[in-house]
């Protein structure tokens, strides 16, 4: 069998990064059987030197600066597993400008500067490989480049942010706050540096917007994804959708109809008989809609040091085994022709149809109920049904909570808008769409 010798660059040694060097470890007879290559690390590169490491790095050449490595070292694939957007974005570029081919875990680097990358990388002759970008173990890039390519897509939903997925399941199961469950997510290694980023569902627009590419063949554009966190999620919601019949969880969808792209990361209400809502902890799932393969479901862990590790060093042997044959990348950065990809109508979110889940905090006080559904009345929006829990006392404030029927969102804005300025009505009211998806 011939042997082949690929040299690896890696900067970031944190929970990716380290995970990736023990699989690479760990699995090196299997690999090397699988790939008749030997992938060997050359250099790595982290901000401090003397920081304990759950890797061994020993007889790696070791730098602080990834561009002095990229300088200083000679390799064929550079990692980047440092995360964010600026530095990372530097690195990546220099290290296509060195033609060494680029594997990223790095979700925010492709979906803002995707496009800039790919350009550079065609100049060059480089891959860019970025599967660990969304859903961590889960191989859905490749799946929707590769093996769903004689589709049509039609609609894509999933689960697509471990750490506000483990938030949502450990408040219902274990009845913990948000803040202790955020800190565990933390702990394993879930969370962005910036947890802002996860709770807030910008994680999961970048994962949406490099998906929404893959799938549609459109430019990677994240500021045309809607985007709504899991921060007003409360336990008395979960537990209220369950009395329904639900589960909410944070979903990603992009869905392609007749009057464009709609592009969206919100919470959601999912009925309990779909399989998105019995997706719980850090599991990640996604179900890919087209027209040949119909509905097909994608599962796994989401995030995680060694889970992550098994997409990024899958992308390493991609790589590896066309250097191995001396071929040239075949699949399209966004698996499309780069020059068949192009804009698509994105639907504002104002124009979207859903049915609605309300929670609505108001004095408890004769006739406050008639008055809020002749609002509704007014924008035509009729209610499926109503849970309100018995309370004696008077002029205590209450929770009421609606269903509605599918209304467009526009009408539903502006009724709550005068229903919030009711006297009797107190907070903002807490509005959660509700996902049946069935077509
Ligand atoms: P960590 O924060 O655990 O690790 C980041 C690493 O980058 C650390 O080793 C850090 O050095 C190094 N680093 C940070 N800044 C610099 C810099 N300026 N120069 C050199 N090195 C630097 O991140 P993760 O491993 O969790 O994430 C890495 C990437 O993978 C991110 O893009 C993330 O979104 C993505 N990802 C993460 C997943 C997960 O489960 N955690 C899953 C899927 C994707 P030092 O150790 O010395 O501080
Ligand atoms: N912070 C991310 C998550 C890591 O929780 O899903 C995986 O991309």
């Amino acid at each position: 069998m011939k042997n082949n010798k690929i040299k690896i660059g890696i900067a970031g040694l944190g929970t990716v990064g380290s995970g990736v060097i023990n699989l690479l470890n760990n699995n090196k007879d299997e690999i090397l059987k699988r790939t008749g290559c030997e992938f060997l690390v050359q250099c790595v590169s982290a901000r401090n030197k003397d920081k304990a490491r759950s890797c061994d790095i020993n007889n790696i050449n070791f730098y602080t600066d990834p561009v002095d490595m990229l300088e200083n070292e000679k390799i064929d694939i550079f990692v980047e597993l440092i995360g964010g957007n600026d530095i990372a974005k530097n690195v990546v570029m220099r290290a296509i400008e060195k033609k060494f081919h680029i594997v990223t875990a790095n979700k925010a680097l492709i979906a803002l500067h995707g496009t800039k990358i790919n350009q550079l990388s065609l100049e060059k002759n480089c891959s860019v490989l970025y599967e660990a970008s969304v859903a961590g173990a889960v191989p859905i890039i490749k799946v929707i480049k590769e093996s769903l390519s004689a589709n049509k897509i039609q609609w894509i939903a999933g689960i697509i942010n471990g750490t506000t997925n483990y938030i949502l399941t450990e408040m219902l199961l274990s009845g913990k706050n948000f803040n202790d469950v955020l800190d565990e997510a933390k702990e394993l290694g879930y969370a962005e540096s910036d947890p802002t980023f996860d709770i807030g569902g910008i994680d999961a627009a970048h994962k949406l917007t490099i998906l929404a590419s893959i799938c549609f063949g459109i430019p990677l554009n994240y500021d045309s994804v809607y985007v709504e966190g899991i921060e007003d999620i409360d336990l008395q919601d979960l537990n209220n959708a369950m009395e329904l019949g639900y589960t909410i969880k944070h979903l990603a969808i992009a869905r392609k109809s007749k009057y464009g792209i709609e592009l969206r990361v919100h919470p959601c209400l999912v009925p309990n008989s779909r399989l998105l809502a019995n997706v719980n902890g850090v599991k990640n799932a996604v179900v890919v809609n087209s027209d040949a393969a119909g509905p097909t479901l994608y599962y796994g862990a989401g995030a995680g040091s060694l889970a992550t590790a098994s997409s990024v060093v899958s992308d390493i042997i991609d790589i590896g085994r066309n250097l191995s044959i001396n071929s040239k990348k075949s699949t399209p950065f966004l698996g499309y022709m780069n020059n068949m990809v192009a804009e698509q109508e994105i639907l504002k979110i104002s124009n979207i149809e859903s049915r609605y889940y309300l929670r609505i905090k108001v004095t408890n006080k004769p006739g406050v109920l008639a008055d809020i559904t002749k609002i509704f009345g007014k924008k035509t929006i009729s209610i499926e049904s109503i849970l309100q829990k018995e309370e004696n006392e008077k002029d205590v404030n209450v929770p009421i909570v609606l269903v509605t029927h599918k209304i467009k969102e526009q009408n539903l804005i502006e009724a709550l808008l005068e229903i919030e300025n009711l006297e009797v009505v107190k907070d903002k009211i807490i509005r959660i769409r509700i996902e049946e998806l069935d077509s």
